[in-house]
């Protein structure tokens, strides 16, 4: 079955939700890739999966660093564990094995269970300092425009 973005994937910051929709757009590509028969497709997409996940994850950890959110390093770590599995299938697929079924299921798996506990468990702390961040610009631009033509 096709993973579908749903509002239950959704962790209340648009910029991560639209990154999750991404990645889930990048797991039906793989599985489009399979039902082409194209390994050819199938290393390109996944080098570009592989890519966009990294980044997310980095983007993601940035976040929570910057939140001061305190399960950081456990996070991480999960981010490392699952980078190295999908790296596996990854060097298997180039090796010319037909790792898709396993590949896909391990993704949607994970994706779906990380996203609706781990990412949702950093959710109000990340929210809140981007809240925080915002009302900062915002009174500083106030003030500034306050100076100006107060
Ligand atoms: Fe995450």
């Amino acid at each position: 079955m096709s993973l579908q973005w749903s509002s239950e994937l959704e962790i209340g910051i648009p910029v991560i939700d639209s990154q999750h929709q991404r990645i889930v757009e990048y797991i039906a590509k793989v599985e489009m890739a399979h039902q082409h028969h194209s390994q050819e497709e199938l290393l390109e997409v996944l080098d570009e999966l592989v890519d966009y996940t990294l980044s997310h994850f980095a983007f993601e950890e940035s976040l929570m660093e910057e939140a001061g959110y305190p399960f950081i390093k456990a996070h991480q770590k999960v981010h490392a564990l699952f980078t190295r599995r999908v790296d596996s299938y990854h060097q298997q697929a180039k090796a010319g094995a037909d790792i898709t079924d396993e590949l896909t299921h391990t993704l949607k798996a994970w994706l779906v269970n990380h996203i609706k506990h781990d990412d949702r468990d950093y959710g109000d702390v990340v929210k809140a300092n981007m809240e925080e961040a915002t009302k900062r610009v915002k009174s500083r631009k106030a003030g500034w425009m306050s100076r100006l033509f107060g």
